[in-house]
């Protein structure tokens, strides 16, 4: 992405670094089976980025996304407050992600900007909130404790 790539709520520095550290982590992503490597970088409220690649087993079900890993690193430091994510797959059109991943984002995020990245720095930007429109939530959980039935 160029430096003068506007990104809404993420100035072009901070979305570039994103990017950077997306690409950087999707080198290390772990896919025997699929062969498909993502990497993803998260940026917390207080400008810290954490980031993960996927991890594939033989044991297919227990594979772990590239999101869900880099979320996990930043919960694991603390970190509560998501603005921003880069997603990096070697797709000619960016990738997007699972709707797992959308749910775990969604835990630290609503309002977080998501930079896709494609094979050739290729770059899409939208938000969870389009992506996941009307998500599942705690506030769900406390109406049901609430209202038992
Ligand atoms: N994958 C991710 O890492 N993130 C997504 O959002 C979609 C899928 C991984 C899981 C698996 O290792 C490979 O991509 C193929 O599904």
């Amino acid at each position: 992405m160029s430096s003068s790539t506007p990104a809404s709520g993420l100035d072009a520095a901070s979305a570039d670094a994103l990017v950077q550290q997306a690409l950087a982590v999707q080198q290390h992503a772990y896919a025997p089976a699929s062969h498909f490597h993502v990497g993803a970088a998260v940026r917390t409220r207080d400008g810290r980025v954490f980031a993960g690649c996927n991890v594939e087993n033989a044991s297919y079900g227990l594979t772990i996304c590239a999101e869900r890993a880099a979320v996990c690193a930043a919960v694991a430091a603390g970190a509560r407050e998501l603005v921003a994510v880069a997603i990096a797959t070697n797709l000619e059109q960016p990738g997007r992600p699972c709707g797992a991943c959308r749910q775990v984002l969604a835990e630290f995020g609503l309002d977080m900007q998501v930079l896709l990245v494609g094979r050739g720095g290729v770059l899409q930007q939208t938000t969870l909130a389009a992506l996941l429109p009307d998500p599942f939530t705690f506030a769900d959980v406390r109406r049901g404790q609430r209202d038992p039935g």
